[in-house]
């Protein structure tokens, strides 16, 4: 496994694969890597010669110091859960400076409004920092394709946008959701759960799944109403947002059509700890 802190030596290392004709893929995460991120990281091994896994707790896209300070850092074990999981990795592991120079701040993006819809209203200019260090972690990589997990689904259309408005080329592909057992969407933050949050936290998928049924024959403000009632009678776990959204547009829906696709969102708190799932309606 090669393993680069600074954006030279991992150009290099790309370089010198580019003129072998090697096809590159890239996973960027923020460590603290579970089996989700593996799965990104497996699809792309299957696809590519080489494959780059970049670990950076990006500063710019939290909107609040307390969930930046708290977020895991586990390198160390990172590095090796992907060195077991392929010698031919590339890990770019770069400090602030290397991706922001002496100033860390992000650039404004505009995503056609995608932005603005539930992440990015509950958590403010939190896209204009994931626009920012995934357009300079696509500069520095230059990848061919890029994995992003569906977890993410807002996240995973903004760097569409971000990747046709500014025309990189860079082709991005979704993967699926990884879940536990008991249906938890895998979570670098489920890490910091207790026992009785993690043990309520199946709950959030279990809704998401109900809610599905009901909008076959429900109007979203129906589905929403009830689920806004399993949430309340709740007491480990806080709704934040529940939405019924268009797929391409993210803008919130009223009644199905069979010509879109749909997904329901939701955001919840159990105690600080902020978990975000979504469930294809279709
Ligand atoms: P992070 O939360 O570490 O996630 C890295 C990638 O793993 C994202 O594409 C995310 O959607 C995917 N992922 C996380 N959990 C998953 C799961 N249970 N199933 C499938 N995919 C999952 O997302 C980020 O980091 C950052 O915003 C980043 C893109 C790295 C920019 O800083």
């Amino acid at each position: 496994m090669i393993i680069c802190h600074k954006k030279e030596d991992l150009r290099r290392v790309v370089d010198g694969l580019r003129l072998k004709n090697q096809t590159i893929g890239f996973v960027p995460t923020m460590g603290a890597l579970h089996d989700g991120h593996l799965s990104l990281i497996r699809k792309g091994l299957e696809e590519n010669s080489r494959m780059v896994v970049s670990i950076f707790v990006n500063p710019t896209q939290f909107d609040n110091t307390s969930d930046l300070e708290k977020y895991p850092r586990t390198i160390e074990s990172d590095l090796e859960l992907l060195q077991t999981l392929s010698k031919d990795l590339i890990v770019y592991a770069p400090a602030a400076d290397d991706i922001y120079g002496g100033t860390v701040s992000s650039e404004r993006f505009d995503f056609d409004g995608l932005e603005d819809q539930m992440e990015g209203r509950f958590r403010k200019g939190h896209f204009d920092g994931v626009g920012t260090v995934v357009k300079r972690l696509f500069e520095i990589v230059q990848p061919d394709t890029a994995y992003f997990g569906k977890k993410d689904f807002q996240q995973l259309r903004i760097i569409q946008e971000l990747i046709r408005k500014h025309q990189l080329s860079v082709e991005v592909k979704g993967v699926e959701i990884f879940r536990d057992k008991d249906g938890l969407a895998l979570s670098s933050r489920n890490e910091r759960l207790s026992k009785a949050q993690r043990e309520a936290a199946p709950f959030i998928y279990k809704t998401l799944k109900a809610a599905k049924n009901r909008f076959g024959t429900e109007s979203a403000n129906k589905v929403i109403e009830w689920v806004e009632k399993q949430f309340a009678q709740h007491d480990l776990l806080k709704l934040e947002y529940f939405t019924i959204a268009d797929e391409a547009s993210l803008q919130t829906v009223q009644r199905k059509t069979k010509t879109k696709s749909y997904r329901a969102f939701i955001a919840v708190f159990a105690g600080d700890i902020r978990l975000i799932d979504n469930i294809a309606l279709n």
